[in-house]
């Protein structure tokens, strides 16, 4: 057994009588095409790289469990969160727009993907570190990646189409203002909150619904990088985060978020100020309350990070009964992005791969496709509905109806009367310390920097919407005149829009 431990063997176990020097004809000749052991060897090698994500690209991930604490079986039936249960999960953090090289600490958001192996099947709760989102229409979603990620032409990341498309959407004022702010670089992974970011659904034993959003807190306590820490740092070690997250592991010392959900019910969303399902928008805890769930840590390391990390494969789409949807049109867009990107990036049975494997039994009706390696259900019945009646549907966890109301249209948020994309905004200004505002003014300034004036009126004007404070203080940080902001600001959006297309029209 020692003695095999050594051996090297080919990729059908046959032994390799040598690794370093190649068949040849003569000690000076050509090499001959039955080294098939070299052939086999750079052929894999070839074959290495697969399509990184397209976004979240440069991840590190961590198995853990999640033990809940509270009781919300009021809300739900899933088992998994139900008193006193403990699941295993594994849980993946990434930045957004950088390759898989990149640099951890960049300003950006932060992704936080959770699969919880429950024993009703996975659940994959695939959140980010900030409440609310850019955009809220799925159709906006591959413009916002070629916004943040390269310029067509140079192939470098740009600034310019970076704002230029954030301030045409008002709409991601507030993740705006977020990503600017202090929190804009998390010092780690362990060092942030995160949240599951749309709204879903609960449903009870009694299949009464609420609506949900779930809300993860470091119990490491925030930390954060100035810019110029961050720049440091990327210069020594692009890795940061995931060695913090790694040796922090390997040392015993786990991370441990709280998590909670806080709760609508379907009649109050009816009748909220704001549309309870638009991303962009969040739930105030003054009227909505947390609700404390239980405690997730992280308490192992992956033993190889491209079978565990790199292949792992999350999607918004997996939910257990007891846990639904909502109408929220940017969720709506993901239940389809996530799986058909991963037929793709893994293949069609990409759920065979240990890490994405369900601890439940899986009893389907898919067969065959590539890398089929599981026996591919034998002889087992393969067609429903069948007279032996096996492998049946089971109406019982089917979710409540959804009542919905209005004609099929594309419906544009903005003329929705009570659509207000600066409240949220000015409201996290107001809160801000001295301290923050002022990070948050000098991390716009120097990341709008080398952006066209045009555009940098447009966000110093939505500052100016969301605050007059703080729009005065960023047209100052910006250099640009305060009349001629506020001017702009009694635009509508669309005029706004057309008065700030041109640069040419706002010379320096
Ligand atoms: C309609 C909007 C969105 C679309 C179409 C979309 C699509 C995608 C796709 C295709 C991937 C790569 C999946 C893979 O190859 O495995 C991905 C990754 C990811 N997305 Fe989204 N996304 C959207 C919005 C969001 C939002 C709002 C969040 C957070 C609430 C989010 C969080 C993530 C995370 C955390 C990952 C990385 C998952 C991992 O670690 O493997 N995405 N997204």
């Amino acid at each position: 057994m020692e003695d095999n431990l050594k051996k090297l063997t080919n990729e059908v176990g046959a032994p390799v009588p040598d690794n370093e020097h190649s068949l040849t004809a003569g000690p000076r000749g050509p090499v001959a095409i039955q080294d098939v052991w070299l052939l086999e060897k750079i052929a894999h090698f070839n074959r290495e790289v697969i399509p990184e994500r397209r976004m979240h690209a440069k991840g590190w991930g961590a198995y853990g469990k999640l033990t809940v604490t509270g009781d919300i079986s009021q809300y739900t039936k899933a088992k998994v969160l139900q008193p006193g249960t403990t699941t295993d999960l594994f849980m993946r953090f990434s930045t957004v727009a950088g390759e898989r090289g990149a640099a951890d600490a960049e300003r950006d958001i932060r992704g936080a993907a959770v699969k919880f192996y429950t024993e009703e099947g996975n659940w994959d709760l695939v959140g980010n570190n900030t409440p609310t989102f850019f955009i809220r229409d799925v159709h906006d979603f591959s413009d916002l990646n070629r916004a943040v990620k390269r310029d067509p032409r140079s192939g470098l990341r740009s600034a310019q189409n970076n704002w230029d498309f954030w301030t045409l959407l008002p709409e991601a004022f507030h993740q705006i203002t977020i990503v600017m702010s202090d929190r804009g670089i998390p010092a780690s992974f362990r060092h942030m909150h995160f949240y599951g970011e749309h709204t879903f659904s609960l449903y009870n034993s009694e299949n009464q619904r609420v609506w949900c959003k779930f809300h993860f807190h470091t119990q490491q306590g925030i930390k954060n990088l100035t810019d110029e820490e961050a720049e440091y740092l990327s210069g020594h070690d692009r890795e940061s985060h995931g060695r913090d997250l790694f040796e922090a592991i390997e040392k015993g010392n786990y991370p441990r978020w709280k998590m909670y959900i806080q709760t609508m019910t379907e009649e109050q969303a009816k009748n909220h100020y704001e549309n309870p399902f638009d991303i962009t928008k969040i739930w105030r805890h003054s009227e909505f309350p947390l609700i404390e769930v239980g405690i997730l840590e992280l308490n192992r390391n992956p033993e190889n990070y491209f079978a565990e990390v790199e292949q792992s494969a999350f999607s918004p789409a997996h939910v257990v009964p007891g846990i639904g949807f909502s109408p929220d049109r940017f969720l709506q867009g993901r239940l389809f992005a996530y799986g058909d990107a991963q037929r793709y990036r893994l293949g069609v049975n990409h759920t065979l791969i240990p890490v994405n494997q369900a601890k439940a039994e899986t009893n389907s009706y898919h067969r065959d496709g590539a890398m089929r390696v599981d026996g591919n259900h034998g002889g087992t019945i393969a067609y429903t509905p069948n007279s032996d009646g096996i492998w049946s549907a089971q109406p019982g966890v089917a979710e409540p109806p959804l009542a919905l109301d209005g004609a099929l249209y594309r419906y544009d948020p903005k003329d929705d009367p009570t659509d207000d994309n600066f409240r949220a905004g000015g409201e996290l200004y107001r809160i801000m310390t001295e301290d923050k505002r002022q990070a948050l003014l000098q991390n716009t300034a120097s990341n709008i920097a080398p952006v066209t004036a045009n555009i940098k009126y447009r966000h110093a004007v939505h500052c100016f919407l969301a605050d007059p404070e703080y729009g005065e203080r960023m047209t100052g940080a910006l250099g640009l005149s305060f009349d001629k902001v506020r001017e702009l600001a009694t635009l509508s959006n669309q005029e706004l829009i057309k008065a700030t297309l041109k640069a040419e029209d706002f010379p320096l």
